[in-house]
């Protein structure tokens, strides 16, 4: 179990260990070519492969990635249903590649409302990546960081009967993504500057990038600019600068 930054100030190192990103833009990438919103989602997994790669090759162990939120279910059904189709194929064609390379791979979030194939096809990739140790890529899909929050204290509440007061540490072994430590960098790609439900409790300490570059055209390059601003950062995590400077000296 990794310690939360509330109750202990994490390790922090030049290359952030774990990178979660909200991948959007992919929409408006299409609608500038005048194509259809899917082709951007098609662009999109390329995009992600590439990132996968150069977390791979710059030492990055978890990186997390916002493909599907509990909102997006609004959008109109035929999107909705490319998307569940993209997942699939994505799937098919990128987990042996994965394997091959020693990544794990996780899909978190409520998965109950997929389609039964879908559900034992990331079960199986799952087990198939689960003792890799090079690199773990979360996928989020029909996440939502209230679901995360919610789902957990339900578990924690049934695993401590009589419990009247809960501390934090009870909590956090129930959220989805409790194998990881949380973000050090957090990205978000395509202009906007929220964060749309996404891991609200983990993003508590994370240091925020927001970059207009649409998700599509979002390169190796772009994630190095973003690593390159992660590093010029001083994470106080409530401390002053003058105590950051005397631990980094010592
Ligand atoms: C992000 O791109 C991908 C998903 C939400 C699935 P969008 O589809 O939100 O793209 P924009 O924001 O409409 O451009
Ligand atoms: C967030 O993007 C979800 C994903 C990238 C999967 P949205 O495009 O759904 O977010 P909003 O609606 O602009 O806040
Ligand atoms: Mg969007």
């Amino acid at each position: 179990m990794f310690k939360s930054s509330t109750a202990a100030i994490p390790d922090t190192r030049p290359v952030p260990r774990h990178i979660a990103i909200i991948m959007d833009g992919n929409g408006r990438w299409a609608t500038k070519r005048l194509l259809p919103r899917v082709a951007g989602h098609v662009k999109g997994v390329e995009a992600v492969r590439g990132v996968v790669e150069h977390c791979v090759e710059r030492g990055v162990e978890y990186l997390t990635l916002f493909a599907f939120s509990s909102e997006n279910w609004r959008r109109p059904a035929e999107e909705v249903s490319l998307l569940m189709k993209l997942f699939v194929t994505a799937l098919e064609r990128e987990v042996s590649k994965m394997h091959a390379n020693n990544i794990r791979l996780k899909v978190v979030g409520d998965l109950s409302r997929f389609d039964p194939k879908l559900q034992e096809m990331i079960n199986a990739a799952e087990r198939r990546t689960a003792n890799n140790s090079r690199l773990t890529v979360t996928v989020c899909a029909n996440y939502g960081g209230r679901w995360d929050i919610m789902q957990a204290t339900s578990k924690m509440v049934a695993a401590n009967p009589g419990v009247t007061e809960y501390a934090e540490e009870l909590l956090a072994p129930h959220l989805a993504m409790a194998y990881a430590p949380e973000p050090d960098l957090f990205i978000r790609t395509g202009g906007e500057e929220r964060i749309s439900n996404f891991l609200l409790w983990q993003l508590a300490y994370s240091e925020l990038y927001f970059t207009k570059t649409f998700w599509p055209d979002f390169t190796k390059a772009s994630l190095d600019e973003a690593i390159a601003s992660y590093h010029d950062r001083e994470r106080r995590f409530g401390q002053t600068g003058e105590q950051v400077a005397q631990k980094t000296q010592s």
